[in-house]
């Protein structure tokens, strides 16, 4: 009976332009989705049969297993809706528990499964949250990239994705009462970016700042990536992705933080705080309107199982 556990993740560097195919980094952290499946005489997930299942990442997984039927029972712990990637850790470990029950425990192959389920379910996405999920540490999507471990393509767009070394850091996700899907942000920088030059410069301006920020990130230079994280902020804002609700809980902690920005597509949505004041920061934020924080730290294993 195969458990297959993948981690969550946030954004540090490099959202909505990742879907131009810049680069984006993102960093797998300490929080863990498990899935164990076994064959059984019936498909059933957490004891549900499938038609009472209201999951569409599972709904769109099992529609694709060919196999005999199976019971899965999943254990999350990736907070859903924050920023962190749970649906991600929830695809990634649940293809990779399913796989395994053939044999098959090929990251690659379950990365790209887990992201063209994202991409079906969501209607567009970048292999972001799957690849990181699946490799775990820090890995870079899109940009060039000399060694890159695979690249996955979308109609007219590919991403090389890589790993990149770095260092302990200690993080701190805020989650604001500002509930935004990733759909309806992408789609709203899409207007920007096909309606004005400007929004192209925007992107093309995150990107440059992508690749100093992976420099900053190898050498573990907290200084510098906390100002290169502010300056993605504010290109974000200047896209049009952040709410007063982010300012306010971004505003109480800039002062204890190396640097602040939102992760993932805003709008609402989550900010993201590089600090060595952790626990300070989390209640902060708590006090500046956060529906919840979370202390993360980098987690360096992908996909695991037992
Ligand atoms: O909302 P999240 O954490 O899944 O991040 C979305 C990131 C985007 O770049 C806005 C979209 C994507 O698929 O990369």
């Amino acid at each position: 009976m195969p458990t297959a556990s993948a981690p969550g993740k946030f954004i540090l560097f490099g959202e909505h332009a990742v879907v131009y195919g810049k680069p984006a980094i993102a960093m797998a952290v300490n929080m863990r989705t498990e899935v164990t499946a076994a064959f059984s005489s019936r498909t059933t997930v957490d004891g549900m049969l499938l038609k009472e299942v209201r999951s569409y990442y599972i709904r769109e997984m099992l529609s694709r297993w060919e196999g005999e039927p199976v019971s899965i029972s999943i254990h999350s712990g990736v907070p859903p809706s924050s920023g962190l990637g749970s649906s991600a850790a929830l695809s990634v470990a649940f293809i990779a528990a399913l796989y395994s029950l053939n044999g098959d425990r090929d990251i690659r192959r379950i990365a790209e499964e887990a992201f063209d389920v994202e991409y079906t379910v969501q209607g567009g996405a970048s292999p972001t949250d799957t690849s990181t999920s699946a490799l775990g540490g820090a890995v870079m999507v899109g940009g060039e990239q000399e060694n890159p471990l695979w690249e996955f393509s979308k109609g007219e767009r590919s991403w090389k994705i890589g790993r990149i070394e770095s260092p302990e850091l200690s993080f701190v996700v805020g989650v604001s009462r500002v509930h935004s899907p990733t759909k309806i942000m992408v789609q709203r920088v899409r207007r920007l970016v096909e309606r004005s030059p400007f929004g192209m410069e925007i992107i093309d301006s995150i990107g440059e700042l992508v690749t100093d920020a992976i420099s900053a990130l190898k050498k573990g230079d907290a200084e510098d990536m906390g100002e290169l994280m502010n300056r993605n902020h504010e290109l974000l804002r200047t896209l049009n992705v952040s709410c007063p609700e982010i300012e306010r809980m971004r505003d109480s902690v800039m002062e204890m933080s190396y640097g602040v920005k939102i992760t993932g597509a805003g709008g609402g949505g989550s900010i993201v705080a590089l600090t060595d004041r952790p626990k300070d920061v989390k209640k902060a934020m708590e006090s500046a309107g956060a529906r919840s924080a979370y202390i993360v730290n980098a987690e360096k294993n992908g996909i695991l199982w037992d």
